[in-house]
C-alpha cells in the first residue's frame, strides 16, 4: 500500500500565519504529512511555482432557502456547491430558516432533506431564529446547539424575519448560556419602512431607490443597537454584511471597549456602489438589489481598510441567488415591481475567492495570509469547524486550492456554474482563478467541475471558542 493517496508537490503553501514551500501528503481525505521529498502516492500533482491555500469556507450563503414571498432561490445544494467548488470554496454554511410559527427542529429537518444527497462539498448549517417562543429558547435552541448547530442569525429588519429588541435580548441570553455564535443583520426596520412609504408615495419605485430607502444611518443605528444589546447581555456577536464606514466605526468602538464584536463583509461592498442599482429607472438595477445596499467609492475604501487592519474577521459572499429573467426571481412580483418587492440578494459564491485574490492579494492591498484568514481560517474558528477546516495542517481535511495567477481573464456569467442568469461582476478583469480545487483530497475542479452530488458531508459544529462570553466580574474567582 502506498503511504499517501495524493501528494501535492512543491506547493507554495499559505496559511493564515505562514508561507512555506513543501509537499502535502494526503491520506483518507486528510493532510497527514507536510515536508520535502515525500514519497509513495497513488497520485501526484506538481504545484511548482504555484500558491496553495486552504479551500475557502463561505460562511454566509443562501441555498434552496424558502423565501415565502413567491420568489425562489435559483441554486439548490447541488448547483450552489458545484459553483462554490469551481471558485475554490470547499465548505459552505447556509441557513436553516425558521418560519414564524414553525419549530426550529422542523426547519432543520426540512433543510437536511434539501441538502441530503445533493452537496458536492461539505456543509454546516446556521439557524435563523425568527420566532423565539419559550419552547424555542428553553428547549429547542439548547438542544440544537448541543447537536452541532452552534451559530444562528437574527434579523433586525424584514417583517417575516425580524425580532424586536426584547426578543433579541432573550435570544442573545440563550447564546451566552449555551456558547453559540450570533450573527446579526443590522438595519433599522422602521426607518426603512418610513422611507420606503415616502419614496413609493412620490412615485420613486425604481431599483435604485432601494439604496435611498436604506441609507447608511439605518445600518449604523442598528449596528449600534445590536452592540448595545450584546453588551447588556455580555455576549459576543458577529455583525454580518457590513457595508461601510459608519457601521465599521460602531464595530471599532465596541472592539476598543473590549467587547467581542466581530465583523463580516462581502464582495458587493468592495466592487459595487449604489450606482450599480442604476442611474435611471430601468429594472436592470434589480440585479444588484441586496441589503444593506452597496454604498460609494469612499465606503469601498473604508471596507478595504477594514480588511487590511483586522476590523473584519470574515469575507463571505452572502450568495443569495435569484434569477433576473423568469417569473420567480427578481421579477416574482412583476416585470417592473417596486424596489420594495424585489427579492433581496445577489449571487457570488463562485467569484468571492478570485475577486479577493485578484484585487486584494495581487494588487498588494492585503497579504496572502490575510486572504486565508478572511476566506477560510477565521470562519472555521468562529463557527466551530477549526482545525478540521480552514487550514493546511496535519490532521486537517485536505481542502486545498492550487491557484493560477498572472491571468488576464474577463469575468462573464458564462464561465460560472451557478444557476443564476447573471453575475453583478460581469466584465471585471481578473488576474487569478483556482486551477484546481480539492475537497477532502478529491479533485472537484480542474477547469471543469468534478465530483458527484452527495459526496459533500454535513458538518456538526463545535461550540466556537470566539463565542465564549467574557466571565462577568461576579463570576471571577476572588
Ligand atoms: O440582500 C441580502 N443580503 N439578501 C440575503 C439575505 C440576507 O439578509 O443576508
Ligand atoms: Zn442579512
Ligand atoms: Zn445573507
Amino acid at each position: 500500500m502506498q503511504a499517501f493517496d495524493l501528494i501535492i508537490r512543491n506547493a507554495n503553501v499559505v496559511t493564515a500565519a505562514d508561507g512555506f514551500l513543501c509537499d502535502i501528503g494526503v491520506r483518507d481525505g486528510r493532510i497527514v504529512a507536510l515536508g520535502l521529498g515525500l514519497q509513495g502516492a497513488a497520485e501526484e500533482v506538481d504545484a511548482r511555482g504555484r500558491t496553495v491555500t486552504p479551500g475557502g469556507i463561505d460562511s454566509h450563503v443562501h441555498l434552496d432557502q424558502p423565501t415565502g414571498d413567491g420568489s425562489v432561490m435559483a441554486d439548490d445544494f447541488e448547483s450552489g456547491t458545484r459553483s462554490a467548488a469551481c471558485g475554490g470554496t470547499t465548505t459552505v454554511i447556509p441557513f436553516a430558516c425558521q418560519q414564524k410559527g414553525q419549530s426550529l427542529r422542523a426547519a432543520v429537518e426540512d433543510y437536511h432533506r434539501r441538502a441530503d444527497g445533493r452537496a458536492l462539498i461539505d456543509y454546516a448549517f446556521h439557524l435563523i431564529v425568527t420566532d423565539p417562543t419559550e419552547d424555542v429558547l428553553c428547549r429547542e435552541l439548547p438542544e440544537l446547539i448541543a447537536e452541532g448547530y452552534t451559530s444562528f442569525k437574527i434579523y433586525m429588519t424584514y417583517d417575516a424575519l425580524k425580532l424586536n429588541d426584547r426578543e433579541i435580548l432573550e435570544t442573545l441570553s440563550v447564546a451566552r448560556a449555551e456558547g453559540a455564535m450570533v450573527m446579526l443583520h443590522a438595519e433599522n426596520s422602521d426607518c426603512i419602512a418610513w422611507l420606503t412609504e415616502r419614496l413609493l408615495a412620490a412615485g420613486l419605485s425604481a431599483p435604485r431607490y432601494h439604496a435611498t430607502s436604506r441609507p447608511m444611518l439605518v445600518e449604523r443605528e442598528a449596528t449600534h443597537r445590536a452592540i448595545a444589546l450584546a453588551e447588556l447581555v455580555d455576549v459576543p456577536i458577529l455583525i454580518v454584511h457590513v457595508s461601510g464606514r459608519e457601521a465599521i466605526e460602531q464595530i471599532h468602538w465596541a472592539q476598543s471597549h473590549g467587547l467581542k464584536v466581530y465583523g463580516e463583509t462581502c464582495p458587493q461592498y468592495l466592487f459595487l456602489t449604489a450606482d450599480s442599482l442604476g442611474c435611471d429607472d430601468s429594472f436592470e438595477g434589480a440585479k444588484c438589489i441586496c441589503s444593506p445596499p452597496p454604498r460609494d467609492a469612499g465606503n469601498q475604501q473604508v471596507v478595504w481598510d477594514g480588511l487590511q487592519n483586522g476590523s473584519f474577521e470574515v469575507f463571505s459572499s452572502d450568495h443569495a441567488p435569484f434569477r433576473y429573467g423568469g417569473p420567480d426571481g427578481k421579477r416574482a412580483h412583476g416585470e417592473t415591481a417596486p424596489f420594495s418587492e424585489v427579492a433581496n440578494g445577489i449571487p457570488g459564491v463562485e467569484t468571492r475567492m478570485a475577486l479577493l485574490w485578484s484585487e486584494g492579494v495581487r494588487k498588494g492591498r492585503i497579504t496572502p495570509q490575510a486572504f486565508v484568514a478572511l476566506t477560510a481560517t477565521n470562519a472555521a474558528r468562529l463557527y466551530g469547524l477549526y482545525p478540521r477546516k480552514g487550514s493546511i495542517a496535519i490532521g486537517s481535511d485536505a481542502d486545498l486550492v492550487i491557484w493560477d495567477e498572472d491571468l488576464d481573464i474577463e469575468l462573464t456569467n458564462e464561465m460560472l456554474h451557478h444557476n443564476v442568469d447573471y453575475t453583478p461582476y460581469e466584465g471585471m478583469r481578473l488576474s487569478a482563478w483556482p486551477a484546481m480545487t480539492f475537497a477532502r483530497g478529491e479533485q472537484v475542479w480542474d477547469g471543469s467541475p468534478l465530483g458527484e452530488p452527495g459526496r459533500g458531508e454535513f458538518l456538526p459544529c463545535a461550540r466556537p471558542e470566539p463565542a465564549k462570553a467574557r466571565r462577568r466580574a461576579s463570576e471571577l474567582p476572588e
